[in-house]
């Protein structure tokens, strides 16, 4: 028998959802009322004592009908707040009612507990690979009046530091009822000083760790741009004022949805902390009619006792191990050539061709087909929506140029844009009702382009079918499934008036659905996502996509901050990361060639540049590259992850990655700016056996674990700005 991960004290009407790792505890309370105990370090034996003490506070109202001053809905910390029901926290979900109020009074109702996990239909969710690997708890709790239900879940991992939490709601009543906002999960925390970390951005500059103390009010981070966006990841960190990257309390939260997302992080006036996350509540308003049902996307939460590498690990492994499906999930990456910034729109069969004889000569493994190779696309004026090959530039069709790639023995990958329309397009032409847009007012471009309403069924249909006939070729290995604009004009034509704050979200299951059956038909495509560079770098997408193009910045230096701050959620191999040319296209900055390998072999390796037209000790410095990264993609794509330095904190970046029986270990180091009179830095390293004796695969010097660990390694000290260091080592017996 295996161990039960989630128990119920029938007395004391106490959940315990446990692990060997974490603990999280609800009760019910007074009231029906479904409160919040605990989450973090496991516990063995929860005895029901230890609640949270009532006193009667001021102006903090009680429940209704009772004369009891000492317990209120307000100062309670709860699992799931509702509007008007004396709870004057941020609420998790407001219903309007056909009485036009949205009041909500829930109630404990009753509760399942199940083997494994069930499925999201539609949404990008965390699985089970048998029932044993996890339990869920849901929790019915009920508003007497509407009769709507809203179903708690909550899944725990036996494995892992994680809560998987959503939320369903049911109208078991008789009227319709919208929907106007709805989290996938609420916790408030009593006693608690966070400091809140998240990753805000822009475009070419996304990611950036920003940390900063949680005082008194409402916090909110969001995007409704209609995409999880650069601007403002879908994940927060809540974290002891004192935690570090080894050290401290760490609660991380990742939203697996790709739409607009809110993060609201309230401190109370008791000091208390409530946070909610969920779908954004802008201009979202869900129609539930009479037997209806909503499942909101789920947040995955993530316990560490160990400071924030501890946190991304746990990220790491549940992201990779337990949301992407792909097959390629497990085998090494790729390097990749892709010929964007080395010929931008401008190239034919022709002139690709060196490109892909040079990478064959130099190891490079794929050759990706960028923008411009359909329609008439010789600019970003045109095109989108056509997905037939430009003649112009492929004058004896696209399955000559991808034969002429694998015969060179590369594989061969292509760049899409579904979700867009050009008005100078033939899509456009047949169907200018595709292109999102509100009746009787002109639709806003970006880039010179517009949205397709994927909310449609039609629309996806006709994109999967142009799409079908490009890739049941069999010549396609790899797709780039790119977006490059954000919402606006938001409208869907075909829906009535009172549903029109569906269209976000719609757009989202859309966007899925058709992601879905890409996935479905074509399970041997590696599918690489990317939105102007990482836009929509979250985890609902790694449901599809196997890995994302981090940032249209490919600076090495740039990179740093954008990859340290990826690397907070995402796993390495999910990130994709090029070597371009120096003076950098996005900000003019000249580094070393070696520096730029090291910072892309971060992620997974590939080259974004003209490899015919690298000077000759460059064309050498990309063959050893490739040839040296084949020997340690396999620990830097997969290996357990550290951070060490943060180059937004100082003048260094430092990272490692260790292979899962601690025989291999990679170390990069990047020193930004040179002195002419250096202090003496060492980098120590982590995660190693102390017994064991470890290699330098470039020197053959040999230290111990323990050496490397402890008195670390002095970091060269060399002439020149952002110079770049990369350690191999293996351990001997
Ligand atoms: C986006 C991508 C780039 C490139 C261009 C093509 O900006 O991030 O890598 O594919 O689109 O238009």
């Amino acid at each position: 028998m295996t161990k039960e991960l989630i128990t119920f004290d029938k007395k004391n009407k106490i959940f315990h959802l446990h692990n060997d790792q974490i603990s999280y505890l609800l009760a019910v309370e007074d009231g029906g009322t479904l409160c919040h105990l605990y989450f973090g370090k496991k516990v063995n034996n929860y005895h029901g004592e230890l609640r949270y003490p009532r006193v009667d506070r001021g102006f903090s109202g009680n429940l209704p009908g009772s004369l009891d001053r000492t317990f209120s809905r307000d100062s309670l910390p709860k699992e799931y707040s509702t509007a008007g029901e004396m709870d004057y926290h941020t609420p998790a979900a407001v219903v309007r009612q056909k009485d036009g109020s949205n009041t909500l009074f829930l109630t404990y109702k009753d509760y399942k507990i199940e083997d494994g996990k069930p499925d999201l239909e539609g949404l990008p969710h965390s699985w089970v690979e048998n029932k044993d690997g996890a339990e869920t708890l849901i929790v019915t709790l009920e508003d007497q009046k509407t009769k709507l239900n809203f179903e708690l879940i909550y899944t725990i991992y036996r494995d892992r530091p994680v809560i998987v939490r959503s939320v369903k709601v049911k109208n078991a009543g008789n009227e319709t009822v919208n929907i106007e906002k709805v989290a996938s999960m609420q916790i408030d925390f009593v006693d608690r000083d966070f400091d809140s970390i998240t990753l805000p951005g822009a475009h070419a500059h996304e990611r950036r760790v920003d940390r900063n103390h949680i005082n008194q009010g409402i916090h909110v981070f969001a995007s409704h741009r209609g995409t999880s966006s650069h601007q403002m990841n879908p994940f927060l960190a809540l974290v002891d004022p004192d935690t570090n990257e080894f050290n401290g309390d760490a609660y991380g939260l990742a939203f697996v949805y790709s739409g607009n997302h809110k993060f609201e992080v309230e401190k109370d006036q008791f000091a208390q902390t409530h946070v909610n996350v969920g779908i954004n509540d802008f201009n979202f308003n869900w129609k539930l009619p009479a037997g209806n049902e909503f499942q909101t996307p789920e947040v995955l939460m993530v316990y560490s006792d160990q400071g924030l590498n501890k946190m991304s690990q746990a990220f790491h492994s549940i992201i990779h191990d337990r949301i992407m499906r792909s097959k390629y999930k497990d085998q090494v990456r790729p390097i990749v050539v892709n010929n964007w910034e080395a010929t931008y729109f401008d190239f034919d069969e022709e002139k690709l061709k060196p490109i892909v004889d040079k990478a064959k000569e130099l190891g490079i493994e794929m050759f990706v087909l960028d923008d411009g190779w359909f329609g008439h696309r010789d600019d970003d004026n045109s095109s989108l929506g056509d997905w037939q090959v430009y003649e112009k530039k492929f004058p004896q069709g696209l399955d000559h140029f991808a034969d002429y790639v694998h015969g060179q023995g590369l594989k061969f990958g292509l760049w899409f844009e579904p979700e867009m329309i050009s008005i100078d397009s033939n899509l456009y032409q047949k169907h200018p009702d595709y292109l999102m847009h509100v009746p009787g007012r002109k639709p806003s471009p970006s880039r010179n382009q517009y949205l397709l309403d994927l909310g449609r069924k039609e629309v996806r249909d006709n994109i999967f079918n142009q799409m079908e006939k490009i890739l049941d070729s069999g010549k396609i290995d790899y797709i780039k499934w790119d977006m490059n604009r954000h919402l606006s004009d938001i409208y869907q034509v075909d829906l009535p008036a009172d549903q029109q704050g569906e269209v976000y979200h719609r757009y989202v299951l859309g966007l899925y659905d058709l992601l879905e059956k890409i996935v479905d038909r074509y399970p041997d495509l590696l599918i690489e996502g990317c939105s102007g560079g990482g836009g929509r770098f979250d985890a609902g997408m790694a449901y599809y996509n196997s890995q994302i193009w981090a940032s249209d910045d490919s600076d090495a230096i740039d990179r740093l901050t954008i990859q340290y701050g990826t690397s907070l959620v995402y796993p390495q191999s999910m990130m994709t990361s090029h070597v371009s040319v120096s003076p950098n296209e996005q900000n003019g900055r000249i580094t070393p060639f070696k520096t730029r390998g090291i910072v892309a072999m971060w992620g997974d390796l590939g080259y974004e540049l003209d490899l015919t037209k690298l000077s000759e000790s460059d064309q050498k410095a990309v063959a050893e590259q490739v040839a040296e990264y084949k020997k340690i993609r396999a620990v830097t794509q997969y290996g357990t992850f550290y951070r060490l330095k943060n180059a937004q904190e100082g003048n260094q970046c430092a990272w490692e990655t260790v292979s899962p029986d601690k025989n291999e270990v990679v170390l990069s180091t990047v020193k930004v700016m040179a002195s002419a009179q250096p202090y003496f830095t060492k980098t120590k390293l982590v995660g190693l056996d102390t017994n064991k004796q470890y290699e330098d695969q470039a020197s053959h010097q040999v230290y111990g674990g323990d050496e490397l660990m402890n008195l670390g390694i002095y970091d060269p000290v060399e002439h020149g700005d952002f110079m770049a260091y990369r350690y191999y080592f293996k351990a001997i017996n």
